[in-house]
């Protein structure tokens, strides 16, 4: 894009302020702010402070595995699933390209020190999980790790400094995702440093067609895998390429599993499966009647009880099926790092503006079934969101503990 062409667009959307200085800029730097400019999705810049809410559509119960059932036909599960994954057919995907702005730390999540005695990182609980996986099958499993721009090369340097936790390396593969500009909370393009646009990476939904952009899907077919098991860095606790998940999964014929955990609380703040116009689907918990919310079986279970904890298995052939497909845009407030046009850099302590990102669990509605898989939620759900409260690096110490994890 030449500078005529950066100023005709910018001036059509009101964004000129970008070009404050611009002739006083390097020619590199010139010409990385030209190739941000032409990549600005303008589209998704004109939701800042007026997302439209996409009406619901007709929502169902989802039939799902509860834990009885599961625990009923655990072994055969188990064996199922052990198999695939002996046969290589099974991936990990692990989703670290998140900027963890609520935990507040300077470096990627998965560094957090869990340990109380000794150190226990969030990145090293995870590969140990893993590992318990790879032990029981007897075959090592392929791990792709999704990090950002923003903390790419730190999560290469702590993989190697920490010898991979003991995971083979061969078997581990980084890519990054995609970023995309923020605004701030009049939808003015946010300037990061001289020449360059602030940016904040685009959300978990783009984890597939990333992948892919990377080349690694050759990689995907190259081994054999059929399946991909994403799961986010910060649940200390997840069971990873859970081989009773992945054979249930597998036994159903569904092309897509959920992990999930039972509502204790109608109105607790999780998204619940159900399935939408008869397609999967996860809602948020706002989004659902006070009567849906409250409603029972005849069991005196929850009807839509199914809370999603970010850990889903794909069909490949599917993932692939739907990679061209766009996913809903969410316009997000976030602490937006920024220079003023004094040239004075500012890291907000509060929110000050909006990110916009497509999100994993969207990719749910494009799937034409899916399996919620039950699972107990004092073994296996322990997200580190915050420092201290609900879902924090204190609760899920005492979920660790509780768990028989030293720390
Ligand atoms: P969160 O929703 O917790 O977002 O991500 P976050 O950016 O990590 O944290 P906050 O909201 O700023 O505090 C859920 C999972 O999705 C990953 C995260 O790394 C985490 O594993 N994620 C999130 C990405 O991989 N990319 C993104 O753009 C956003």
């Amino acid at each position: 894009m030449t500078k005529d062409e950066a100023l005709k667009v910018l001036k059509e959307h009101d964004q000129m302020h970008v070009m404050e200085g611009f002739d006083e800029l390097s020619a590199a730097q010139q010409e990385m702010l030209l190739s941000q400019i032409a990549d600005l999705k303008w589209e998704e810049i004109a939701l800042a402070g007026n997302q439209k809410e996409i009406p619901l559509g007709e929502i169902t119960p989802i039939k799902g595995m509860d834990i009885e059932e599961v625990n009923a036909k655990k072994d055969e599960f188990e064996k199922l699933g052990l198999d695939a994954i002996k046969e290589g057919k099974v991936a990990a995907l692990l989703l670290a390209g998140g900027m963890g702005t609520r935990l507040g730390l300077d470096k990627p999540k998965g560094e957090l020190n869990v340990g109380i005695d000794k150190t226990l990182y969030i990145f090293e609980c995870l590969i140990n999980n893993l590992m318990d996986v790879t032990k029981a099958a007897g075959k090592s499993i392929p791990l792709y790790i999704m990090t950002s721009e923003k903390n790419n090369d730190e999560t290469i340097r702590f993989f190697e400094e920490q010898n991979y936790f003991g995971y083979p390396k061969e078997d581990v593969a980084f890519f990054v995702q995609e970023m995309a500009a923020a605004v701030d909370y009049d939808g003015k393009l946010l300037v990061e440093e001289p020449g360059r646009l602030a940016t904040s990476p685009n959300g978990n939904g783009g984890w597939f067609s990333s992948l892919k952009k990377a080349g690694l899907l050759e990689d995907v077919h190259k081994r054999g895998v059929e399946w991909i098991n994403i799961f986010a860095v910060d649940n200390v606790l997840q069971r990873i390429c859970d081989p009773v998940f992945i054979g249930a999964t597998l036994d159903s014929g569904m092309v897509s599993g959920s992990k999930v955990v039972r509502k204790v609380d109608p109105y607790e703040k999780m998204g619940v499966m159900c399935l939408e116009d008869g397609r999967p689907s996860v809602v948020e918990y706002y989004e659902l009647s006070d009567e849906m919310a409250q409603a029972k079986n005849p069991d005196g279970k929850y009807t839509y009880a199914y809370g999603v904890i970010l850990n889903y298995i794909f069909r490949v052939d599917k993932l692939e099926e739907i990679v061209g497909k766009s996913l809903p845009v969410h316009v997000v407030e976030k602490k937006i790092p920024y220079m003023t046009s004094a040239g004075e850099f500012v890291k907000p302590t509060e929110p000050n503006g909006y990110k916009f990102e497509t999100l994993a669990v969207d990719m749910i509605r494009l799937m034409d079934n899916n399996l919620p898989f039950e699972v107990v939620r004092e073994k296996e759900f322990a997200p580190i969101k915050n420092l201290h409260g609900v879902d924090s690096l204190d609760s899920a110490r005492e979920l660790l503990k509780g768990n028989g994890v030293e720390l």
